[in-house]
């Protein structure tokens, strides 16, 4: 079949994709999430040919594509008001919505169910091209059945060129993840496929939403999907995907050992690694790594890639739609090489860190407490403290004793000193830290927890396969520093004005524990404890 190649920038190049789309063709179509194979929604025989084109299996529902709040109704039998707050939120956007459908939807179309999912994209060129259609657009991922889904136009091309009526040009997909699917068909709402909205954003709005075990899990032989695309393998290149589940420096120093590889890495791990080597994104980056994943795994391909170690990413906030397409794209298959955890315990100063780490020891861990360390000995030599002395002044060692109150006066006072301090203190208290580490290990430790006000700042998060932050209100947090320093209010406050703000540690979180007065700490770790359970030397997922 002759594609023609349109450009989603002219108006009669869209005029004619809708032709042919009235006409009952299948055109590939952007959208901000990826791009989509679309077709009439309610023509049976023109869905059937998305079916052929991209060789999926006729159970799997497709997804339907309005530009309209009005073109919605038609489609369902009725639209509960959750729904509708949903869609005043998220619309246009990444999200799916789940309802009981109408009669209207065909078979083919709902794969055979008796629901349908709706979804109002934002992208300009797919609402012009529904538009130019004049009728919803049925339209899943425009892969072929099991590959990465196409987030360029050059992908959609490689995948689809010559098997469908048209393809049109819009440009990079700005999420790179298909849409959150959420069903409100049963009596809870349900996420059945993470996404470009996330699930604190849905439970913004909805209260709590529970979280379908295919999202994290491998659907058990014989059971039934709830999402019927969440029992393919899906998403994969052709090369075998092993996710490691590691920190960046465990990471790259068990990639380095391995042969005739390559590495899907996190930007942070590029200077560490001595293999072939393509990053999906910062650490700290979800929507980058969202937008770059697909393309990623397309460009491994294209390398020729056999054998692919990819490094595990955070699983918070958007984070859990990429984790939820790599883990399927590596077929389930998790490494943890060196069989333990070290993670690390950070957070804005009289959060309740040690507190926490209290527990976390109860629980089985081991806890090095960094600042105490950091006071040892074994940091604050003669050579570190001339050198603190030099350049803060002879007073924060009178006696050649460290005044450690006189240095932090010294040194929080101001943003250079802080810098200054850190210059001199970080490499020591990174050498002891890795000695503390190698000792628990060697004891028989398997879950190591750095305690550590200034775990990036120093580097220490390099060393962590999980970042657990604690918070608190400020007000709490100012409360607790003055009893535990016995410092006045003007200090703490002082000392709080050179910190960072709360996000800077939360937006770099794989776990946040908030520390309210009262709150059940306990009731929070369980969670983590859960995820973190070491068996037969390997992450359970
Ligand atoms: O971002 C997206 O959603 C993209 C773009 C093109 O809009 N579309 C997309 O469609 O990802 P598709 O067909 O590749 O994925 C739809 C997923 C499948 O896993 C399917 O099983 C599930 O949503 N799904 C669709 N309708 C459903 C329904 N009625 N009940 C349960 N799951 C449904
Ligand atoms: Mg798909």
């Amino acid at each position: 079949m002759d594609t023609l190649l349109l450009s989603g920038d002219h108006k009669n190049e869209i005029e004619r994709a809708g032709e042919l789309l009235r006409g009952g063709e299948v055109v590939g179509i952007p959208t901000e999430t990826v791009y989509g194979l679309a077709a009439d929604a309610l023509n049976p025989q023109a869905v059937k040919k998305i079916f052929a084109a991209k060789g999926r299996p006729a159970d799997n529902p497709l997804i339907v594509h309005i530009a309209e709040l009005s073109q919605w109704a038609a489609l369902v039998q009725k639209i509960p008001e959750p729904a509708l707050r949903l869609a005043k939120r998220f619309w246009p956007g990444p999200l799916t919505i789940i309802l009981e459908k109408s009669q209207r939807v065909p078979m083919e179309t709902s794969g055979g169910l008796s629901t349908v999912g709706v979804r109002f994209p934002a992208h300009p060129v797919a609402q012009a091209v529904i538009r130019a259609a004049g009728i919803p657009l049925a339209a899943p991922s425009a892969n072929r059945s099991g590959r990465p889904s196409p987030t360029t136009f050059s992908h959609l091309r490689e995948d689809m060129e010559g098997r469908v009526a048209a393809l049109v040009d819009g440009g990079d997909c700005s999420v790179g993840v298909e849409s959150t699917v959420i069903t409100l068909v049963g009596e809870r709402p349900k996420l059945l496929r993470p996404g470009g909205v996330t699930l604190s954003q849905l439970e913004s709005v909805l209260g709590e939403v529970e979280v379908d075990p295919a999202v994290l899990h491998r659907l058990r032989e014989g059971a039934v999907a709830a999402s019927p695309g969440m029992k393919y393998k899906h998403y994969a290149p052709k090369a075998e995907v092993i996710l490691v589940d590691a920190s960046p420096e465990e990471y790259s120093s068990y990639v380095n050992l391995q042969t005739d590889c390559h590495a899907l890495c996190l930007t942070e791990d590029l200077p560490l690694l001595r293999r072939p080597s393509l990053s999906f994104g910062g650490r700290y980056d979800g929507r980058e790594q969202a937008r770059l994943l697909f393309s990623r795994l397309s460009q491994l391909d294209e390398l020729g890639a056999k054998r692919v170690y990819a490094h595990m990413p955070s699983k918070r906030g958007i984070g859990l739609a990429v984790y939820n397409r790599l883990i399927r794209a590596a077929g389930f298959s998790v490494i943890n090489p060196q069989g333990h955890y070290v993670v690390g315990l950070t957070g804005p100063s009289g959060a309740g860190k040690s507190t926490v780490g209290e527990l976390l020891k109860k629980a089985g861990w081991a806890v090095i407490d960094c600042d105490a360390l950091t006071r040892s000995p074994q940091v604050y030599d003669s050579a570190c403290i001339a050198a603190l002395q030099a350049a803060f002044g002879k007073e924060i060692a009178p006696r050649g004793e460290l005044d450690r109150r006189e240095l932090a006066k010294r040194a929080f006072a101001s943003s250079e000193g802080k810098r200054e301090l850190e210059k001199i203190a970080f490499p020591r208290i990174l050498a002891a830290v890795r000695m503390a580490v190698e000792q628990a290990f060697a004891q028989g430790k398997q879950i190591v927890a750095l305690d550590a006000p200034t775990l990036f700042e120093a580097g220490l998060d390099a060393a962590c396969a999980r970042i657990l932050v604690v918070t608190a209100p400020r007000e709490e947090r100012l409360l607790r520093i003055r009893q535990r320093d016995g410092v006045s209010e003007e200090e703490a406050q002082l000392r709080f004005s050179a910190q960072r703000e709360e996000a800077f540690y939360t937006d770099r979180a794989d776990y946040v524990i908030e520390n309210r007065a009262k709150a059940d700490l306990a009731e929070a770790l369980a969670p983590v404890l859960r995820e973190l359970q070491i068996e037969n030397g390997g992450a359970c997922s």
